[in-house]
């Protein structure tokens, strides 16, 4: 759901600056006009306010004291952590992070209404605190079944592994919370080749630690991915033959030689018991 003129706009900003990160921004973003024609939009990493020139940040950073996302610390396992945002607690600061995140995300209209979602923000803590990596936001109350609804890894981390942490994450949390999940509809590029990659590690993973038949239910229980998703995920990597009148999933030679190759980047994965959550009420 795309409004015409999102469409017809074009982009502004050139590149934000967050941290010591400079980035160029791929999509308009619907900053204040007077921002709008600026080369450069200096953000505070951790407040998320923005200012036109850097002599601006510099006087607000020596006044900020913020040192990581507001809200809950719900997770934190090495020097990863995730924090759960209300976005009726904390409106200034979500709709702030929808701004740089609509920077990288043209297919969606993301809402300016931040009330109806919570945002879990992702952060990597070095000396001078926790530093944003990517988040995803969740509606409260989603009729779909949609466990996310945006999702982003900064363009400056991309291709690290921290989107299949973000994903994996957001799976914890439908776990928890006895659903299955699905991300919200359309997927960019980028996002259904995350998905894809997530979907086929976790249901390749499975096969490979049961040595009896598995079935499509036993792999959305053990995952909370739908059965949709598997289906489509086994359709895609050709992993469904026709068996005696009915479907079985098996395990094909190129399937498991990419995912030998995915194994070998000894990436880091989620630690379930390092969450303390419960569903919000
Ligand atoms: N080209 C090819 N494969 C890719 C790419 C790419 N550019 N990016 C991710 N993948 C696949 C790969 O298989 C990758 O594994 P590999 O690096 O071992 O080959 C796998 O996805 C996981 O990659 P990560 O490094 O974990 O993912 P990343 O941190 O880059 O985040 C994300 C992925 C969140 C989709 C990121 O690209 C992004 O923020 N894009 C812009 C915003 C966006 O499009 N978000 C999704 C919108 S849909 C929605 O919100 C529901
Ligand atoms: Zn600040």
């Amino acid at each position: 759901t795309q409004s015409h003129s999102e469409v017809s706009r074009v982009k502004n900003l050139d590149k934000l600056q967050m941290g010591k990160h400079e980035v160029e921004t791929w999509y308009f973003s619907p900053y204040p006009v007077e921002y709008a024609h600026l080369p450069v939009l200096y953000i505070c990493e951790f407040c998320l306010l923005y200012y036109p020139s850097f002599t601006q940040l510099k006087r607000h950073r020596s006044k900020c004291t913020l040192l990581h996302p507001p809200g809950n610390e719900i997770y934190r396992y090495d020097d990863i952590s995730f924090f759960e945002i209300d976005g009726r607690r904390q409106r200034t600061w979500c709709r702030n992070l929808c701004l740089i995140s609509k920077c990288f995300l043209d297919h969606k209209t993301l809402y300016y209404d931040v009330d109806p979602f919570m945002y879990y923000c992702m952060t990597i803590k070095d000396e001078f605190g926790c530093h944003l990596i990517g988040y995803f936001s969740k509606e409260k109350e989603s009729p779909e079944g949609y466990n996310v609804a945006c999702i982003l890894t900064l363009p400056q981390h991309q291709r690290k592994g921290y989107g299949r942490l973000l994903i994996e994450f957001s799976y914890e949390l439908s776990k928890v919370e006895g659903k299955l999940g699905s991300p919200e509809k359309p997927l960019s590029d980028l996002g259904l080749l995350g998905y894809r990659a997530y979907w086929q590690e976790k249901i390749v993973e499975l096969l490979l630690n049961s040595d009896d038949e598995i079935s499509l239910e036993e792999i959305a229980q053990k995952t909370a991915i739908t059965h949709g998703d598997i289906m489509h995920t086994c359709q895609a990597l050709q992993m469904i033959k026709y068996y005696k009148g009915g479907h079985i999933i098996h395990l094909t030679d190129a399937v498991l030689e990419q995912h030998r190759k995915t194994m070998s980047k000894n990436r880091r994965s989620i630690n379930p018991a390092a969450l303390k959550w419960k569903p919000p009420v």
